[in-house]
């Protein structure tokens, strides 16, 4: 025998009830999403190289380490997409979207893909559902985007649920930040952890992730980017905050928030759960009102989010699966009436019925079970005596004219 092939490590397969939770998911999604206005979009599974490295960041771990690239010859580099904020924006320039009444609202549910260690909740291909509101840069916008998030996840009941909300300012206010935070860093050098003190040039940020004793000491007196905002922009936080106290979404404003995407500008927040273990972040979003100009569109301001199925459903219960409703099942008595049978599931489905076919070759005793097991509500069980048609419900039997069992369904028996 050959030997057995399996999926990839950090892949798997969809089905069973997995399946129908997600179809429950995608749903709500849709539900709640479409009522605020947004419309479904996919993009290709591969884009060009340049949106990411352009669009993400070169210096960022999803760049540098996580992208599946595949190169189609001497001029052309395409990768599966690791994100779908940039893929979307490039949508929205490739198709003049900014002639369309602004903001732009567009949602997504596809699957993603990042070459990172799998563990659990972590993922090589994993899927997200995403919204994105481009051509406004009204704090409205971003309370609403937050709290469609918010509504989603409650809505399937993610338990454990925690906001984070930040803002990053502009990329100048950023840089002036950077450059006091590294100034603060090598004042206290000595207190620091090795690994925060080799990073001090590339990433001094990271040190407010940091555990040792030290670096956190220094870390409490270290200057925050929140405290550094121009007027503009944290007039525009305040707003955000304000609209959410309004619509009683809780959050915490947390001033060390660092994403791990390098487009994000103003407002930015994730959303953890305590029911998952180490890879705890549920969703997670932001403003990105320079991202267009980067990929070579004119400026045009965007927030937006993305949330891991996965995680999403790792952290909700599962709900109780419901078998899909069957009207009919078609059962018969040997293969004389095969063709008849035949004709009659397809009937019943063309006339807007659920109808399953005997297909397994079983006794008509194995049909009947197969029938119960189905949760068929009438069988139709054609045989050499003519057509009986039972409901199962009631137990009640009747013998009919095979050509009017439609209409005995329709009826009642
Ligand atoms: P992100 O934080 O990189 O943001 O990913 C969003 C969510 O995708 C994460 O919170 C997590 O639930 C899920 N996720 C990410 N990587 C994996 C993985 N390897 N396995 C399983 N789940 C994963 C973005 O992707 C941005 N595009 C979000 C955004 C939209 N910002 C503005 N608009």
């Amino acid at each position: 025998m050959s030997p057995k092939l399996q999926a990839p490590r950090g892949t798997y397969d969809v089905l069973g009830d997995d399946a129908l939770a997600r179809a429950r998911l995608e749903e709500h999604a849709r539900r709640i999403l479409e009522g605020a206005g947004y419309s479904r979009i996919e993009t290709p599974a591969f884009e060009a190289t340049e949106l990411f490295a352009r669009g993400v960041g070169e210096s960022t771990d999803v760049v540098q380490k996580e992208m599946y690239t595949i190169d189609e010859g001497p001029s052309e580099s395409l990768t599966l997409r690791p994100e779908g904020t940039a893929p979307v924006c490039r949508a929205y320039l490739e198709h003049g979207m900014h002639k369309l009444p602004q903001p732009v609202k567009l949602w997504y549910l596809s699957s993603f893909f990042r070459r990172e260690r799998p563990q659990a909740g972590r993922f090589r291909q994993f899927w997200q559902v995403g919204a994105e509101a481009i051509g406004s840069d009204d704090p409205a916008v971003d309370a609403e985007v937050i709290l469609l998030l918010s509504e989603l996840l409650e809505t399937v009941g993610a338990r454990g649920l925690r906001l984070r909300l930040s803002s990053l300012g502009t990329p100048e206010t950023r840089e002036r930040y950077r450059a006091d935070l590294q100034d603060h860093l090598r004042a206290h050098e000595a207190e620091l952890s090795a690994e925060v003190r080799a990073r001090i040039e590339l990433n001094p940020l990271r040190a407010f992730d940091a555990d040792h004793p030290g670096t956190r000491r220094v870390m409490e007196a270290a200057p925050l980017l929140l405290d550094r905002l121009n007027p503009d922009d944290a007039e525009h936080f305040a707003t955000v905050c304000a609209r959410l106290d309004a619509v009683g979404v809780q959050y915490e404003v947390d001033p060390t928030l660092v994403r791990g995407l390098d487009y994000y500008t103003r407002t930015v927040f994730e959303m953890t759960s305590d029911a998952l273990g180490a890879q705890s972040g549920v969703g997670g979003g932001g403003r990105y009102d320079g991202l267009m100009e980067i990929i070579g569109g004119a400026p045009t301001p965007g927030m937006g989010w993305a949330a891991g199925i996965e995680r999403i459903l790792l952290s909700s219960p599962a709900p109780p699966v419901a078998p899909a409703p069957l009207d009919l099942y078609v059962a018969y008595a040997g293969p004389q009436h095969g063709a008849e049978a035949f004709r009659l599931a397809a009937d019943a489905r063309r006339a807007g019925h659920s109808a399953r076919l005997e297909l397994g070759g079983r006794s008509l005793k194995g049909q009947l079970k197969q029938a119960d097991r189905a949760g068929a509500r009438y069988v139709a069980i054609l045989g050499d005596e003519g057509t009986a048609l039972k409901d199962m419900e009631s137990g009640e039997q009747k013998t009919v004219e095979t050509q009017t069992v439609m209409h005995h369904i329709r009826g009642g028996l």
